[in-house]
């Protein structure tokens, strides 16, 4: 038996017992004749005592050669300690050791092994295993498995069946590009991996599984981002039989349950806010509502004036900062100069202090009297104390820089507090969406989802104009879910491929087996799927994926541990009938 108690479990009313422990040793201080040492697992941490009067010699140099991170079993007799330690749960005990066997040496780790650690990020990827011995990464990813246990929980209490579908298929298009596989049986030929289980999730509903769940992984090559991995999981679902407002109610119940039994937070019913008004309002389709800075639109009453710069933008708008007044120009110069950055992209900012007094001074005084600047104040909602800061240009253009400021502006007033949350519905998303490039439509979510039933024949005349039966549950200023009512019918499906620019016979061989379970009666169905990783982080109040997830990939998709990707030997090569351009 390696050990008869954790690390973390002994309290007071073990004194006197006889215990076996196993762990790591965190770290040591030698008296000369007293040594402690702090022994780690999992569960925590637990102080060792050997002394020159109680323990026998041998095993007093035997302690003498732990080094950090060596794993030890030992067997002792619980006592009470002379100076306690609130700190830790074990804090008011220790254990005098009577018996130490060393079951590994290990060199030195090259980062400590403590809550704030020396190595930077880099190292601590490419030796994942010893961070994952670190606190923060271990609770992390206790807290990654409380939630999915939850999950699993919630949705197999409201019936919902997990099945597995694979991963070797076909391209299921998400908007990204596909991870291919190439086969070994099938010259030339190739598997993609799935960007999500969409078509198989609907073939689920066609055979008749009505409620569906699984946590899945999904493959999408796509540039990363603190939310993004190219490999992530979704929890995704899907039920027959239903209406938007049936999966509403259906998510926000499992969100509502998770906040409560993970954070503790009640919350009641979720708003719900159309797409179009989240671009007007926050210019942005994933608004963070725990703060205000909601949009004014200035169009009407900054464009009657000689300032050319807002008659001839598209859009002016702007935002009203709490307490910005107290900017000094320095600091005004730094936030023009941010929102110039080729990542934000603006031209440049109009502002208007609102001073104490009720008077305006603006940085477009030429232009605009107190009456004008007064009618900014309204529609910003600015008060006295406040700073108008406004953009203007392109529409879609402006809307995300004056986001991209909004957010910045909250984080730096620290007004995107971790532990408050607000959940927030989308509703109403557009079908289609315009690529500016190529002038071609792309569907918005996937070419599954169903467009309004009464909107299907302005497809023909306004395409853009047509919404959808698409939602996305936003939390904290995050997309941590999506999903929509499908197609359920081939005609329509087909005339869907048809608007997205696929002929007949491509949208035949890419997705016939669809089209075709289609005929065989097809019940109504929808769904959705939550980002776990973005979910599991945003509960644990932080915004960065990779911290809850055990082996990521970095920036540029690699896993520098194992180091992958890597180069395959010519022979692996042929067997797959690849061959590299030298
Ligand atoms: P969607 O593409 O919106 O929908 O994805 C669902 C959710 O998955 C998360 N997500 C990601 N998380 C981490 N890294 C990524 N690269 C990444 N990409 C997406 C987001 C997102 O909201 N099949 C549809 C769902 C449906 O219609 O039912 C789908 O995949 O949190």
């Amino acid at each position: 038996m390696y050990r008869s108690h954790n690390n973390g479990s002994l309290r007071t009313s073990d004194i006197n017992s006889e215990v076996t422990l196993s762990g790591w040793v965190q770290k040591s201080r030698d008296k000369g004749f007293m040594i402690w040492i702090d022994l780690r697992d999992r569960y925590g941490i637990t102080q060792l005592i050997f002394d020159e009067e109680r323990t026998p010699a041998p095993i007093m140099e035997q302690a003498r050669t732990l080094g950090r991170e060596f794993v030890i079993q030992i067997k002792g007799t619980v006592i009470e300690r002379a100076s306690k330690n609130p700190n830790i749960p074990t804090g008011d005990i220790e254990i005098l050791v009577n018996k130490l066997t060393i079951l590994n040496t290990a060199i030195t780790p090259p980062f400590t092994i403590e809550d704030t650690t020396d190595g930077g990020e880099d190292l601590r990827m490419k030796y994942r295993y010893l961070d994952i011995r670190r606190n923060p990464v271990k609770d992390s990813l206790i807290f990654r498995h409380k939630v999915t246990m939850e999950v699993r929980k919630y949705l197999s209490n409201q019936e919902f069946i997990e099945v597995e579908t694979p991963y070797l298929i076909k391209s299921t298009p998400e908007g990204a590009r596909d991870f291919v596989v190439p086969s070994r049986m099938n010259e030339g030929q190739f598997y993609a991996l799935p960007q999500s289980p969409q078509t198989f999730k609907q073939l689920l509903m066609v055979g008749g599984m009505d409620k569906y769940f699984q946590i899945v992984k999904c493959f999408r090559d796509e540039d990363l981002r603190a939310d993004r991995q190219p490999e992530f999981t979704q929890i995704d679902c899907e039920m027959a039989f239903v209406e938007q407002e049936d999966i509403l109610a259906t998510f926000e119940g499992l969100t509502r349950h998770l906040l409560k039994e993970v954070n503790g937070v009640e919350i009641d019913k979720f708003p719900r806010m159309l797409y179009d008004d989240a671009m007007r309002l926050y210019g942005n389709d994933k608004p963070d509502i725990r703060f205000g800075m909601e949009f004014g639109e200035l169009n009407t009453v900054a464009q009657h004036k000689e300032f050319n710069v807002f008659n001839n933008a598209e859009l002016v708008v702007g935002i009203a900062v709490p307490g910005g007044n107290s900017y000094t120009r320095k600091e005004i110069d730094k936030l023009i100069d941010w929102v110039k950055r080729p990542q934000v992209g603006a031209l440049g900012m109009v502002y208007a202090r609102c001073n104490d007094d009720g008077s305006y001074k603006s940085s477009v005084d030429k232009f605009y009297d107190q009456e004008d600047l007064a009618k900014w104040a309204e529609v910003t909602g600015a008060k006295p104390g406040d700073l108008i800061c406004v953009l203007s240009g392109d529409v879609n253009k402006v809307r995300t820089q004056l986001s991209a400021l909004r957010m910045e502006l909250a984080e730096r007033l620290g007004l995107r507090d971790p532990k408050v949350f607000a959940p927030l519905w989308v509703i109403d998303f557009p079908l289609l969406e315009l690529d500016e490039e190529t002038g071609h439509y792309h569907a918005m979510h996937h070419p599954f989802t169903s467009p309004k039933p009464e909107q299907i024949k302005l497809l023909a005349t306004d395409p853009g104009a047509v919404k959808a039966n698409a939602y996305d549950l936003v939390l904290n200023g995050n997309e941590i879910g999506g999903g929509s009512i499908r197609i359920h019918d081939k005609e329509t499906q087909a005339l869907m491929f048809d608007y997205l620019g696929f002929t007949p016979e491509e949208a035949q061989a890419q997705f016939g087996f669809l089209m075709d379970a289609f005929q065989y009666g097809a019940p109504p169905h929808g769904g959705l799927a939550f980002g776990l990783d973005r979910l599991v982080a945003i509960l644990g109040g932080q915004e960065t994926i990779r911290d809850y997830i055990a082996f990521p990939k970095n920036n540029n998709g690699r896993d520098v541990m194992i180091d992958a990707p890597a180069a395959i030997d010519e022979e692996q090569l042929k067997e797959l009938h690849l061959r590299l351009n030298a």
